[in-house]
């Protein structure tokens, strides 16, 4: 007979069982049993445990951080990375180095423990116009990176007592990308992306001369930027006095710090004007190609003062020494983008029709008009997948309607819109060839 109720070993408690969930762990011979309250009770404390133990982690840790940078050498972090983002050789460089640099002072941190000798962090500043690869570059660094490491958005930052997310929750992101293990976090690398959308209104960019809500939020984040204790609860818990609280050094995380900082171009040209008044760019009209080629050259002599006038208080570009600028991408740049990288865009419509038994060709003049398009919408290589994708609506429709083996190629025309992609059969001899080959 079915048993329909016992007294919890643990709580004494009499539990009825309605279903099997009611009783996780009971044996009928010996009528020991444990409710699922109580199961639920040890293992919170057991976490919890784990969680205050993980300081005392830290020679396991030492011991990873050795065989860590033997694997990530900044050469081999760059090829990776060259993998996926197209250009901005020199933000990649920046970026590989500071990574490895940041496991090389955790190591030194670790070796010399309490010594007073520190090698200082060096957070980084990424800038450049939207759509150029900063946030595609540092996520891919994180997939590559063995420390934990969180993008968390600057502008949806509010300044402590506004609506909104408070300057903790990056350091609450970093902590749930770590496991929930506060020594990985303390060491991990925060990447604040949109960092230009707290700038200053009152800043040279803006017209209103007050602004203390951004304001406010640059403080918060310059605590944790000049390494602070910083206190916040669990994921899903409100904010009250009794509610148990997490407390994260930032000291040793590396911040990384990007934005588009639209418009900075003209404080940097205002203030290399006043020293040299012919920076040679023709007073006709200007080409695209001149804008872009100006925006570069001007993008790459940014100095910290002119951050300031963009709006970021001066404590906070003293604590980001390296500034890294990425090149404005032009329509070759693009077309490569859609084609080389291991996970282009045309490369993955490639894979998905293949399932399908298609082999898709896409004529070179149509990437060119893609690319074209592109540039013409001003969003970077954010709108090449797109103009593609609104291209290829139809074939990914009619394709998998029967299974035979087929050729479909996308003309410069289909992308004008002006016919829609041809479906070619294909003999089966070529499929064979190619699958022998
Ligand atoms: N240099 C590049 N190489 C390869 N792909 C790129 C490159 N730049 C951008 N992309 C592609 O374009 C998309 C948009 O880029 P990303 O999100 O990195 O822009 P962003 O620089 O962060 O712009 P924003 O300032 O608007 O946030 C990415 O998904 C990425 O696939
Ligand atoms: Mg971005």
């Amino acid at each position: 007979m079915a048993i329909e109720s016992f007294h919890c070993s643990l709580c004494g408690r009499r539990v009825k069982i309605q279903s099997r969930a009611d009783m996780p762990v009971l044996d009928p011979n010996t009528g020991f049993g444990i409710c699922k309250n109580c199961i639920k009770n040890i293992y919170n404390f057991i976490e919890e445990d784990e969680r205050r133990n993980s300081r005392t982690n830290k020679k396991n840790f030492n011991s990873q951080l050795g065989e860590l940078l033997a694997k990530n050498k900044p050469h081999v972090i760059k090829e990776y990375l060259d993998e996926f983002i197209i250009m901005q050789e020199r933000a990649k460089k920046i970026l590989s180095v500071a990574a490895y640099n940041h496991y090389k002072r955790m190591k030194y941190d670790l070796d010399n423990h309490g010594g007073d000798e520190e090698i200082d962090k060096s957070n980084v500043i990424i800038m450049g116009p939207t759509g150029c690869g900063k946030t595609a570059m540092l996520s891919h660094l994180s997939r590559l990176l063995d420390i934990p490491f969180a993008v968390t958005d600057a502008s949806s930052l509010t300044e402590a007592g506004f609506v909104g997310a408070d300057v903790e929750v990056a350091v609450r992101n970093l902590y749930y990308a770590a496991g929930r293990d506060i020594e990985k976090t303390e060491h991990g690398i925060i990447y604040l992306d949109e960092f230009d959308k707290i700038a200053r209104k009152s800043g040279a960019n803006n017209s209103i001369t007050a602004d203390p809500g951004h304001e406010g939020v640059q403080q918060g984040l310059l605590k944790m930027l000049e390494g602070s204790v910083v206190e916040f609860t669990e994921r899903g818990q409100r904010k009250h006095p009794e509610a148990p609280t997490i407390k994260v050094d930032t000291k040793n995380i590396l911040f990384i710090v990007g934005g588009a900082f639209v418009g900075i171009e003209k404080i940097i040209e205002k203030r290399v004007r006043k020293g040299d008044s012919n920076i040679g760019f023709g007073s006709e009209i200007p080409s695209k190609e001149d804008t872009d080629a100006k925006f570069n050259e001007l993008i790459h002599q940014v100095r910290p003062e002119d951050l300031m006038k963009y709006g970021i208080i001066p404590e906070i570009i003293g604590r980001l020494p390296v500034i890294c600028t990425l090149e404005t991408l032009d329509e070759d740049a693009l077309l490569r983008i859609l084609t080389e990288p291991k996970n282009a865009p045309v490369k993955q419509y490639e894979k998905l029709l293949a399932m399908d038994n298609v082999k898709l060709e896409f004529e070179e003049e149509a990437l060119r008009q893609v690319a074209k398009m592109a540039i013409e919408r001003k969003t970077g290589a954010r709108s090449l997948k797109g103009i593609i994708e609104d291209v290829m609506l139809d074939v990914m429709f009619e394709i998998p309607k029967t299974t035979e083996p087929r050729r479909v190629v996308i003309t410069e025309a289909c992308i004008k819109g002006e016919e829609s992609p041809k479906i070619f059969p294909l003999e089966e001899t070529v499929i064979l060839s190619k699958e022998s080959a």
